[in-house]
């Protein structure tokens, strides 16, 4: 998510007739009460701010950022990834003995990747396509493998198989199978990934310390984030767990949603220089030129996102001397004061989660941006599989219905051929 686009401005919002964020864990609704007035002027925003459902596994503050089952996202970035798994899908952070009952299911269902599915990844021609489309393909094919149908048991399953498929996407993509190391599960979600492309020692160790915190940063964003709806609508029609993640991926790679973490770092690259006068300049330069600004603004927060803040803040830890990072804290310092001047109306010019991820990214080894928004699919695997579920789960166990909006007719006079 995230970037600001000077010739579209956010369109207004209905009342929302439930002070935000709507629904707090815990509150109680009333079947009858107005949640919203659909105005004319909602139509054809992309359903912004229109509340459709429920969701149980995180919300998103306009000023404070996400929480995961009431959690803000800043009490959970040192845990270890598997327990805030659990705690989206089960609602409550895992006891020491819950954790470890958990983790062995993960190794257990952490089998090798199904030769079929391989064989579709093989096919694909090394540096072809995008690194998104390989991560659908290859959820995709993993289905056709080995999908049961029952949704707990395959979204165990794939949130189990991610790292290896995530390593063999990278390999795979990038010329390297050889390269590969047999796969460790015991070695948890991140460090089973980061071993199984052949990085070890105090590499291995800065990368997994990016990557776990990268990974709970990402993992949910309220049920209305472009992927996650996606996933769920395409669940609703009781389509696998496999083809809806795989659908979701396909909505998280475009440029305005997940894509965005690429692009960012692509422009901090651009901008060359962390003078905070050549900095100013740049982003003034690309205002003008009506170029997006990258790393700012986001569909629903309305000051800076605290992931933002975090990932910077381990920016400290990790590169504090690098060019890229310096040039991250001189934006975040400078761009949102440029952009309330030059566009008065914006109604977030703070930084997103984007501005920071990919620094830290390329700070640990990952130097090719077209692969970061595959990190942040692999994330929200967790977090929409734990949607689907509660879905699933929904009516007594009839699940939600199959997904099913009005459309309003417009330029379509009644007509018949003579
Ligand atoms: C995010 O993580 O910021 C989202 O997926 C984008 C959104 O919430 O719309």
């Amino acid at each position: 998510m995230g970037i600001i686009h000077l010739s579209f401005m956010i369109p207004k919002y209905g009342d929302i007739m439930t002070s935000p964020p709507f629904p707090r864990s815990g509150v109680c609704m009333d079947d009858e009460e107005t949640l919203f007035n659909v105005r004319e002027s909602n139509l054809d925003t992309g359903l912004r701010g229109i509340p459709v459902g429920t969701c149980q596994t995180s919300y998103v503050d306009p000023m404070e950022g996400v929480h995961y089952v009431g959690y803000p996202v800043e009490d959970l970035v040192d845990l270890e990834e598997e327990d805030v798994i659990y705690l989206l899908l089960f609602k409550e952070l895992p006891t020491k003995e819950q954790s470890d009952k958990f983790r062995a299911e993960l190794v257990h269902r952490a089998e090798s990747l199904p030769t079929g599915a391989l064989r579709v990844l093989e096919s694909l021609t090394p540096g072809s396509g995008h690194p998104m489309d390989w991560l659908a393909i290859g959820i995709m094919a993993l289905g056709t493998a080995e999908a049961t149908g029952d949704v707990r048991a395959d979204s165990m399953n794939l949130i189990a198989r991610m790292p290896e498929l995530m390593a063999r996407v990278f390999l795979l993509r990038g010329g390297r199978k050889e390269q590969l190391k047999p796969r460790n599960p015991e070695l948890g979600l991140v460090e089973n990934f980061v071993h199984m492309l052949g990085v070890e020692g105090e590499e291995a160790e800065r990368m997994c310390r990016v990557l776990r915190f990268f990974f709970i940063l990402h993992m949910d964003h309220g049920g209305g984030n472009l992927s996650t709806f996606t996933g769920k609508a395409v669940a609703s029609g009781r389509a696998s767990v496999y083809s809806a993640m795989s659908s979701a991926m396909n909505a998280l790679s475009g440029p305005l949603h997940g894509r965005a973490n690429q692009a960012v770092l692509e422009f901090i690259q651009r901008i060359g220089t962390s003078s905070e006068d050549e900095v100013k300049s740049f982003v003034n330069a690309e205002i003008d030129a009506r170029r997006p600004i990258y790393g700012f603004g986001h569909g629903v927060l309305r000051a800076e996102d605290p992931r933002a803040r975090l990932l910077i803040g381990l920016g400290e830890e990790i590169c504090p001397d690098e060019e890229l990072y310096k040039t991250v804290k001189v934006l975040r310092e400078i761009t949102p004061d440029i952009l309330k001047e030059r566009i008065p109306k914006i109604s977030n010019p703070y930084p997103n989660v984007d501005l920071g991820s990919g620094t830290l990214l390329h700070s640990v080894g990952f130097r090719k941006p077209d692969y970061y928004t595959t990190f942040f699919g692999w994330a929200r695997v967790a977090g929409i599989c734990a949607q689907i579920l509660d879905e699933r789960n929904a009516r007594e166990g009839r699940g939600t219905p199959i997904y099913r909006p009005k459309y309003i007719p417009k330029n379509q006079p009644h007509r018949r051929l003579d």
